[in-house]
């Protein structure tokens, strides 16, 4: 079937991934939800700055509510002038569902729709973004967060969701390129301005004397957060989605939670009494605080007390088996050749810079390169990742929730997460049991280094 022939506008459309379901047509599974991609415009800074990108009509990406266990069904209608595709990352969806082009389905054509249809096993605080010119969609906007709520009500007053990122803009508040080579091929390049929910330094009234869940996304492509909430009693309850694995923790004002591109956390917080106080979320930006967002506390106290919150509800990951899982080591480094890329339909910064096991990804291609590593389905892993590098990786994991273990450099703790923060010259083991059969990829989530070369893919069958 010639996807391109069917266009949006008549009602009629196509849809990708050979026998997913059928066309969406009466007889088919109502969508839970559309989301269209789609040029924006909106004021983050002031002035309105052209030529974003969004799921909604100018304003940022809806927020996505799922039920765990629950099937969610929507249609990505394409208003973009070039291909897309959408990936749900941190959920465990089957491999046709994941939105990686070529590996997962064929990239969505400008004026076509396609189907995602899946059922969310694991609760928990997720997003979702473009697999197909990634730097640039993501760059634009296309970043929006994903919850999966609980079977059970945790039991807070509110549930405050902020989706941190950087927009690069320069002049009159409009975007200047996505990235400079020298800073691809280091830490990536920083974007200018600072938001939360697209917006500089938001005030969200809260209710005075009650518990927050805060939902912190890290969406942004390159910076890595260090998160502190100076002036509340917090909790640390989950990371990356799943609950943290040792008992509730203050957030530590002396050492901050790093959160890196693609990294998320729930933080149980209890806003002060008097009505008017305000609460800082913080960053660092070159040793000093910057303030992300400000909780304001509103209303007469609910007079909740922080020992209140419980331990979230454990998702349904299975356990690796340690003694049985065979090891396979993973090397981040520098690439040894340089080669130019070939020129993808998902783009390509043009640059090769970064390898897995000194081998640099070539693009996306529709007959990707062979997998890094191939794993038996059910069988547990140890997977060793080694930073050679002065810079941070992010290493990000589709399909498959993993096991943080040990770390060379710091004590961690064992979290269970699809993100994991190997900072300069670390290297970090984690285990996964392999139990989602497909072609998943593995990359940096630091796109500059993912779109030039630190990716690849691990086959489980
Ligand atoms: Cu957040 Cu390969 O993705
Ligand atoms: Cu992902
Ligand atoms: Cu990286």
């Amino acid at each position: 079937m010639d996807r391109r022939e069917l266009i949006i506008g008549t009602g009629a459309f196509a849809l990708g991934a050979g026998g997913i379901t059928a066309l969406a047509s009466k007889a088919a599974e109502a969508a839970n939800l559309t989301l269209v991609a789609q040029p924006a415009r909106f004021a983050i800074n002031g002035a309105v700055t052209e030529n974003m990108m969004s799921y909604a009509p100018d304003q940022p990406p809806p927020v996505i509510r799922m039920k765990q266990g629950r099937r969610f069904v929507t249609d990505l209608i394409n208003k973009l002038p070039e291909e897309t595709t959408i990936h749900w990352h941190g959920v465990r969806v089957p491999n046709p569902m994941d939105g990686v082009p070529y590996l997962a389905q064929d990239p969505i054509p400008p004026g076509t729709a396609f189907r995602y249809d899946f059922v969310p096993m694991d609760a928990g605080t997720y997003w979702y973004h473009p697999h197909c010119n990634t730097l640039e969609q993501m760059g634009r906007g296309l970043t929006g967060v994903l919850i999966v709520d609980e079977t059970i009500d945790p039991g807070f007053d509110t549930d405050l969701i902020l989706n941190l990122r950087d927009f690069r803009l320069g002049p009159g508040n409009q975007f200047i390129e996505f990235f400079t080579v020298k800073t691809a091929a280091r830490g990536g390049t920083l974007g200018t301005v600072m938001t939360a929910n697209w917006a500089v330094r938001p005030v969200y009234d809260q209710p005075a004397g009650g518990l927050t869940r805060l939902r912190l996304v890290a969406s942004d492509t390159t910076r890595v957060y260090k998160i502190t909430i100076p002036g509340a009693e917090t909790r640390l309850l989950a990371l990356d989605g799943n609950p943290v694995p040792d008992d509730l923790q203050p957030l530590d004002p002396a050492s901050p939670l790093f959160l890196g591109p693609g990294q998320r956390a729930d933080i149980a917080v209890r806003i002060p009494d008097l009505e008017g106080s305000l609460i800082d979320v913080l960053t660092e930006v070159q040793g000093q605080g910057k303030v992300l967002a400000q909780l304001k506390a509103a209303g007469p106290s609910r007079n909740r007390a922080i020992t209140d919150v419980r331990p979230l509800p454990s998702n349904p990951v299975k356990e690796p088996d340690i003694q049985s899982a065979e090891r396979h080591d993973f090397v981040f480094g520098w690439t040894p050749g340089g080669d130019k890329p070939q020129l993808s339909l998902c783009g390509s910064l043009g640059f090769t810079f970064w390898s897995i096991n000194r081998a640099a990804w070539p693009g996306d291609f529709p007959n990707p390169t062979e997998p890094l590593a191939i794993f038996k389905q059910d069988q547990s892993y140890i997977l060793s990742f080694r930073n050679e590098t002065q810079n941070d990786h992010p290493i990000h994991l589709h399909g498959m929730t993993f096991r943080v273990l040990h770390s060379s450099k710091r004590p961690l703790s064992r979290q269970l997460t699809d993100t994991v923060l190997l900072r300069a010259q670390e290297t970090i083991d984690v285990a996964v049991v392999a139990d989602n059969p497909g072609n998943w990829m593995f990359h940096c989530h630091v796109i500059e280094h993912q779109k030039s070369g630190l990716s690849g893919f691990i086959r489980v069958a």
